[in-house]
């Protein structure tokens, strides 16, 4: 194993009932890198990073972080590893502010009163930081456009300080300028060596911001290569293995 090599992946195997989501998976994430995982609907990116980030348990296999084989019982046990996830159905909560949102379950207290001022001035200084831009820290997340949500749903994430972010699908819904600006906080956050596994269907993102990326075809990673070895085109062909023959295509 490199020696920065923050999460190694192994075999990891997952089945729900009959269904076998997950049947060996291998991957590797070093500090500071952007990593692209890709393959096609139900390829199993999801229910993989659910294992790596605590909420769902895998049957076999191994994960390594930090060179230490783990084994997580829950969210918490991941966080702890400094592991954080945005799921792809954000988890924010329409009703309650910007700020609220950042620190919803571990709000600062003054006595046995929430601080509110503190609390959005922490907001204001952790949007800020990540170049995150919102009118103001007590708009209601259901008033901000999908973008911004995106981003202070990652705001949240990169506000525990992980060492590791998943990211899955973050920029699924957004507008182009949106796009932009979520890619840019991507790169921002892997530059201060967190390292970020993105999940997209967006070929063109992986080509933007990801330094690696790793293909997994029907619940096993198929491929492994520099973003510098692959095109579009190429990628494509990964993904749906119409270049492989021992795959029938259908
Ligand atoms: N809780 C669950 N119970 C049963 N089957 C599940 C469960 N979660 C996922 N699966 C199945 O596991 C497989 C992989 O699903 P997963 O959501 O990981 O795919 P994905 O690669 O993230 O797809 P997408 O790109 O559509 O998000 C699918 O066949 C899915 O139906
Ligand atoms: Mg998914």
């Amino acid at each position: 194993m490199a020696q920065d090599t923050l999460v190694a992946l192994s075999g990891i195997t997952k089945s729900f009932g009959a269904v076998r989501s997950l049947r060996g998976v291998d991957l590797t994430l070093r500090a500071g890198e952007v990593l692209g995982l890709v393959g096609d609907n139900g390829a199993g990116k999801s229910t993989l990073m659910k294992v790596l980030a605590g909420a769902l348990q895998h049957d076999d296999g191994e994960i390594t972080v930090n060179g230490r084989q783990v084994r997580f019982a829950n969210p918490a046990d991941a966080r702890r590893e400094k592991i954080g996830i945005v799921y792809q159905d954000l988890a924010l909560c329409d009703t309650l502010d910007v700020a609220s949102n950042l620190f919803l379950g571990r709000e600062p207290r003054r006595g046995p009163f929430l601080d509110r001022r503190a609390m959005h001035r922490m907001a204001a200084e952790t949007l800020s930081n990540l170049h995150v831009r919102v009118k103001s820290t007590y708009q209601e997340i259901g008033e901000l456009s999908g973008g911004q949500r995106q981003a202070v749903a990652i705001a949240r994430a990169v506000s525990f300080d992980p060492a590791v972010l998943i990211l899955d699908e973050p920029t699924a819904a957004l507008a182009v300028a949106e796009v932009r600006s979520v890619l840019a906080m991507i790169r921002d956050v892997a530059s201060r060596g967190v390292g970020v596994i993105l999940i997209t269907h967006r070929l063109q993102d992986l080509f933007e911001v990801c330094d690696r990326i790793t293909v997994m075809y029907e619940g096993r990673s198929v491929e492994d290569a520099p973003v510098s070895e692959l095109d579009v085109e190429r990628l494509v062909a990964m993904i749906t293995r119409s270049d492989t023959e021992e795959v029938p295509q259908t």
